[in-house]
């Protein structure tokens, strides 16, 4: 059995980790891969569109491909490879547009009654800027395109949110991606993942998860792609799991089914958990990273059959073992802004297992950072406060230059 993965980050890794650790003898590839996914398998090389990747997976005999990372799902990848005959896990490019067009996915919600903060779409600054006079409460400002995680700013006052309406609209900062935006009710609250399996006809929820998704400690500073995670989330209780099915999981598979949107994949619910209530800020269309690392060392299920069974449109159900687990990111430090890599990582080899290399390479039998997230490490126990406890006592063996790592994830 040969299976790419498409991707080159901690998550990769995970889901490389994982399929091995179920069945030794498959043989697996990654596009573009990192130092990390080298050794546990073969990093593919010089193909640049996703038409090539589809051919060199012909020509390999490539089994099933999985999608990691959304810049391939909105390349169209998935459409691309099942017109080449090829099992790929992800969602053909109209599904990724959930993700990927946040004016699709709020219209999606819209009709579909799923709970969301109320929001507005605005196509010129002057009638977003006279829309922003009459506001008082703070308000989320977010570009129509997905700008690398980046296009959403909070804004507290009227000041800051013509600030940032300029800086969106006018001087274009996250480039085309803010020519549509969306202007949203900001909630408060406590932010869940929950991320899915889809299998065209019923969506199976993984255990709950919690990403951390600013460089500061406290939540404090610029957004990142996740400097860590626990799971299960300790706000995900049984009555926010029943208000979040009945009001968000159930009228999204209507939803899919009717707009004709199904796939098999991943799909991922970013959540606001109010005091009573679950609202559901965005969807994205594969596993979250950092919370992939996070949910993989927990699976019970064989991985390997769950995707054979789905193919196969057999029902599946997935078996979690009974421990809380903690992943801490180590990044450059800069990161998410400017950065150095380039720095020799020591300690690596001293580490337990799980852990995953996101962004680094081996160099004569030295690892050197090569990313602003270089390394995840992962803690499990039978609390978050163990798990968190045995994730920090495998950072300490790591050192290189500019590290940086929050120190409160888990607390
Ligand atoms: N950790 C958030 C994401 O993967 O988008």
């Amino acid at each position: 059995m040969k299976i790419l993965i498409l991707g080159g980050g901690g998550r990769e890794h995970a889901i490389g980790k994982k399929l091995l650790e179920d069945y030794h003898s498959i043989y697996l590839y990654f596009y573009p891969g990192n130092g990390g996914t080298s050794i546990i398998g073969k990093n593919i090389e010089n193909y640049h569109t996703a038409l090539d990747l589809g051919l060199f997976s012909k020509k390999n005999s490539i089994d099933i491909t999985i999608v990691g990372s959304e810049i391939f799902l909105l390349e169209g990848v998935v459409d691309i490879f099942q017109n080449l005959g090829l099992k790929i896990v992800g969602p053909h490019y109209l599904a990724a547009k959930l993700e990927g067009n946040r004016i699709f996915s709020k219209t999606f919600m819209n009709k579909y009654g799923i709970r969301t903060p109320k929001y507005d779409i605005f196509y010129c600054y002057e009638k977003a800027i006279n829309f922003l006079k009459k506001k008082t409460n703070s308000v989320a400002i977010k570009t129509n395109g997905i700008a690398s995680g980046k296009g959403v700013i909070l804004a507290h006052n009227p000041n800051d949110a013509k600030k940032a309406l300029k800086n969106i609209m006018i001087k274009k900062k996250f480039g085309e991606s803010g020519n549509q935006i969306v202007i949203e009710e900001f909630l408060q609250g406590k932010e869940a993942s929950i991320i899915a399996l889809f299998n065209g006809k019923d969506i199976i929820p993984f255990l709950s998860a919690k990403d951390y998704k600013k460089i500061g400690e406290n939540e404090k500073g610029m957004n990142t792609g996740g400097m860590g995670a626990i799971v299960p989330n300790p706000h995900m209780t049984n009555s926010i799991w029943i208000d979040f099915k009945k009001n968000i999981l159930e009228p999204t598979l209507e939803g899919l089914i009717m707009e004709k949107l199904t796939f098999f994949g991943f799909l991922y619910f970013g959540l606001m958990i109010t005091y009573n209530k679950v609202y559901l800020l965005e969807y994205n269309t594969r596993i979250g990273d950092p919370e992939a690392q996070t949910l993989f060392p927990l699976m019970k299920s064989n991985f390997l059959n769950i995707i054979q069974s789905s193919f196969q449109h057999k029902s599946i159900s997935i078996d979690w073992k009974k421990l809380c687990s903690c992943c801490v990111v180590l990044s450059s430090r800069g990161y998410p802004e400017k950065y150095e890599s380039g720095k020799i990582i020591t300690g690596v080899n001293s580490l337990k297992e799980p852990f995953y290399i996101a962004g680094a390479k081996k160099k004569q039998e030295k690892w050197i950072t090569s990313s602003g997230r270089v390394l995840n490490i992962v803690g499990i126990g039978k609390t978050i406060q163990e798990a968190r406890i045995k994730a920090y006592d495998q950072v300490q063996k790591i050192q290189f230059d500019n590290l940086y790592f929050r120190k409160d994830i888990g607390l």
